[in-house]
């Protein structure tokens, strides 16, 4: 059985790691104030332009608002998949840099969109940064981190992502008298750019460093952010798994690495089927129909942004101690169920009052177990399975299936709702839930404490039996 490293002298640390994943973990702020500011923008950029005509072609004027609203979701798609194999080729901290700037460049190019066609493009190369982000945010900080504090550290990453979320709507709010939708998309440059100038003072990986024949900048790296004694423990742990190939996508079906995939790709789906999106973008249209008032609306969703953003900070107090298992069992345990009440609750006649109450209630509580367990877990999950070779490449097709499964939910939303029905649409989603509960049971590990090198050594144990060390590499192995 392969080491667990808990840190030479205990809890001592050098308080430098802090600071590192605390900038890192902006990747997530950008992320998450996409998400949230797109729909308070959208309600004015309506009366800005006439979206009915794009590039010259009349089009129903919703369907321009879709892809208005949907653009930074296909970026994402597109900058995820590309970003995987850039994170490995160019180094994660570059990465984070070149994430910055698109994303800079995005907002701004919204921010003055002089026609409808260049706020479209502004909101794809916008998308682009996010996919960027969202690959390498949890992948540097993963790599960076020592174990034993890990899964809080990268978890920090869902933390910005819900703030960000929250940010957009109060911002949302404070330019919504005036209709100011350019300030809106606009201020994203602000996280880019503390982002990109933070992040130029910040260490590389020291494991991509290491992977790339850079030893004595590993061991730099590593003296920065650990305490002297802990510092050549770990770079041995690295030494043993160092491939000096890295994999490729044909690798992620490796025998030895193709379970992980399974339990990478099943994350990534259920986090987004299981409808949390349909909450952070249409709430306040949810909320209306449990007999809010307009504004009573906005501002309940205001409330649920803070319970997203409260719950998570529990799960990153959290993880590191309970695991990750425990949490992402009871927090889809509650998701399910959260989801039977909320169905039940638009099923019965006259949705006002005290089950306009319940309805709401359940609302926020299925958001709250969402973020204490699938919300971060996922997003921990895929930096901490994956052996260092494929690692990159295999973050980077799980994050594009994850905003696949985005864009489908947000698409089908409105329709689904329309077809079945609201009761019908938070069943489908908790049988989602439940189906997940079994699957995150069956085949989800847990890493909590454990080095990624004890990981990946696990992994290779369980495929072949015997001495890990000895067993054959993902880009070697030729069955
Ligand atoms: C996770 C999801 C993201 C969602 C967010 C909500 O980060 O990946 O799609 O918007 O949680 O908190």
């Amino acid at each position: 059985m392969s080491t667990t490293r808990t840190g030479a002298t205990g809890n001592e640390r050098n308080s430098f790691i802090y600071i590192v994943a605390a900038l890192a973990a902006l990747n997530g702020l950008l992320f998450g104030f996409d998400t949230g500011v797109i729909s308070g923008a959208m309600l004015y950029i309506r009366n800005t332009f006439e979206l009915a005509t794009v590039f010259g072609y009349s089009i129903n004027a919703s369907l321009i608002e879709g892809v208005i609203v949907s653009g930074a979701m296909i970026g994402a798609i597109g900058g995820a998949a590309l970003g995987g194999r850039l994170a490995d080729r160019l180094g994660r901290r570059r990465l984070i840099l070149v994430g910055a700037v698109v994303f800079f460049v995005g907002s701004l190019i919204m921010a003055i969109a002089p026609t409808v066609e260049i706020l479209i493009v502004g909101r794809i190369v916008d998308g682009i940064g996010v996919g960027f982000a969202s690959v390498v945010g949890p992948l540097y900080i993963s790599e960076i981190s020592p174990p034993e504090i890990r899964g809080s550290l990268v978890s920090l990453n869902q933390l910005t992502i819900t703030s960000g979320i929250l940010i957009a709507y109060l911002v949302n709010f404070a330019f919504a008298s005036g209709g100011e939708w350019r300030w809106m998309l606009g201020l994203g440059m602000v996280p880019a750019a503390v982002l990109f100038v933070g992040m130029l003072f910040m260490p590389e990986s020291p494991r991509w460093l290491y992977e790339h024949g850079r030893e004595s900048d590993a061991r730099r790296v590593l003296a920065s952010t650990r305490i002297e004694s802990q510092v050549e423990d770990e770079l041995r742990e690295i030494e043993e798994t160092v491939r000096t190939e890295s994999g490729t996508l044909r690798d992620l079906f490796e025998p030895w690495v193709r379970p992980m995939l399974i339990v990478g790709v099943g994350l990534a789906v259920f986090q987004q089927v299981t409808g949390i999106n349909t909450v952070m973008y249409y709430a306040p249209t949810i909320l209306e129909s449990t007999g809010f008032a307009d504004t009573a609306s906005i501002l309940a969703t205001v409330g649920i942004g803070v319970v997203n953003v409260v719950m998570t900070v529990v799960a990153v107090l959290l993880i590191d101690r309970t695991g990750r298992r425990p949490l992402l069992l009871t927090g889809l345990g509650g998701m399910t169920v959260m989801l039977a009440v909320l169905g039940i609750a638009f099923y019965l006649p006259g949705l006002s009052g005290a089950i306009g109450w319940i309805a709401t209630g359940s609302l926020m509580l299925y958001v709250a177990f969402f973020a204490i367990g699938l919300g971060p877990v996922f997003w921990l999950m895929i930096s901490e399975i994956y052996p260092m070779e494929v690692r990159g490449t295999a973050m980077g097709v799980v994050t594009v299936v994850n905003w696949a499964g985005n864009l489908l939910v947000s698409l089908t939303f409105l329709r689904l709702v329309d077809g079945i029905g609201q009761t019908g649409t938070f069943w489908l989603y908790g049988a989602l839930s439940l189906l997940a509960l079994g699957f995150c049971y069956r085949l989800v590990p847990e890493t909590k404490g454990r080095s990624l090198e004890a990981i990946e050594a696990d992994l290779r144990e369980t495929a072949f039996g015997g001495d890990a060390s000895e067993q054959p590499r993902a880009t070697e192995t030729d069955d």
